[in-house]
């Protein structure tokens, strides 16, 4: 089923794993990257929020914002030895926000007291989307710096997967919108129109808050350009042909429906969507056995009290395989050229190097 997902991601430079919350997006992110680096790429994984034992079989205990090589002794016990490397982060919001703020600010001054601000210190952790920015920012300095065969990017665990792909021109809009251009420039009407409002607000917030959030907004117009500008060439970054997304979906129906709207929306944005993988689904039992028929078979084996419970969960699993095939059967009925990926559901959750490296064979064949 698989041989052909290697090629969906041949000759990308980077691979964006997008969909609904919880499917496996950080999961099929970090076996993605294994998989490129088992085959002799250089990659770096930027993962976002993983679960604490991934990211200690990863060796990211602790944050460094930066990608660190996971040792390719700690593969040793996996049987996969690494052609190629990895390398592995988690994303750090507030770091990421901070390093954009020193490398944008026009001098150290703006850039020190901007770090220092109330309203930016909440703003830069707090707001939705500041994940999705950070990942967009730390994407642009991977690649741009060059040191990498291949980015992966884990997406942030947003209720909808296209605010992902938004979250550009959102700060865009707002950076460029009325309102911010309104409390940075009032003029005449505006001006005094202004003054009122910002007299209720004293009274409302407080007038040291006020102070913040004025302060705020004229130091961060010392950044507008530098932010649209990145902004901007976020946007190209993701359009490029050597850019591909892999759309991760779970087999329950609302991820599925998110899935199809997500790979429309990509598709419709002009970006390209290279993979579809159907994350933890169960296998439909080709011999299609009723209930009694399997009681029937195990008995002799494990007599009939615990056949008869084993062959109601059989059941019971092949009611929810059948379930997932059908809602799969519609995916593929509403993206013809979607060719899913099909992953099991393991047993336990992925969460070390060896489960990783039996889901990259599964998924590279
Ligand atoms: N094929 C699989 N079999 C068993 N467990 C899996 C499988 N894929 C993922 N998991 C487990 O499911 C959980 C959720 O996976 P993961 O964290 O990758 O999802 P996510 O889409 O990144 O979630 P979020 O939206 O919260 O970021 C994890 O505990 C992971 O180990
Ligand atoms: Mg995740």
């Amino acid at each position: 089923m698989s041989d052909h997902f290697s090629s969906r991601l041949a000759g990308l430079r980077v691979v964006i794993c997008a969909g609904s919350g919880g499917v496996g997006k950080t999961t099929v992110a970090a076996t993605i990257a294994l998989g490129l680096a088992a085959r002799g790429q250089k990659v770096a994984v930027v993962t976002i929020d993983p679960a604490r034992r991934l990211a200690e079989a990863l060796g990211l205990a602790e944050l460094g914002n930066r990608p660190q090589q996971v040792a390719p002794e700690r593969f040793a016990e996996t049987g996969l030895s690494l052609e190629g490397e990895l390398w592995a982060m988690m994303l750090d919001v507030k770091r990421t926000f901070d390093e954009l703020v020193e490398l944008l600010a026009p001098d150290a001054s703006t850039a020190g007291q901007l770090l220092g601000n109330r309203v930016y210190r909440q703003l830069s952790s707090a707001v939705a989307g500041s994940q999705e920015y950070t990942a967009m920012a730390k994407l642009f300095e991977l690649d741009h710096e060059a040191s990498y065969d291949v980015i992966v990017l884990d997406t942030p665990p947003s209720r909808s997967a296209v605010d992902f792909l938004t979250a550009p021109q959102r700060l865009d809009a707002f950076l460029g919108g009325r309102a911010l251009r309104l409390f940075l420039r009032p003029s005449g009407a505006v001006f005094r129109m202004a003054g009122l409002v910002l007299g209720a607000l004293k009274r409302i917030i407080g007038a040291r808050m006020l102070d913040d959030l004025t302060s705020f907004f004229t130091l961060l117009s010392g950044l507008l350009d530098g932010l649209r500008e990145r902004a901007g060439d976020v946007h190209g970054l993701l359009r490029r042909p050597t850019t591909g997304f892999v759309v991760v979906t779970s087999p329950s129906e609302l991820p599925i429906e998110e899935a199809a709207y997500l790979s429309a929306q990509l598709d419709q944005m002009g970006l390209h969507r290279r993979a579809l993988v159907v994350n933890r689904i169960h296998p439909v039992d080709p011999a299609g056995l009723d209930a009694g028929a399997v009681a029937e078979r195990l008995e002799p084996a494990l007599g009939a009290t615990l056949a008869r419970r084993v062959a109601r969960g059989h059941a019971a699993l092949q009611v929810l395989a059948s379930r997932e095939a059908n809602a799969v059967g519609r995916l593929m009925a509403s993206i013809p050229d979607a060719k899913p990926v099909l992953l099991l559901d393991r047993s336990a959750d992925v969460h070390d190097l060896t489960a990783l490296a039996a889901l990259y064979s599964e998924l590279f064949g």
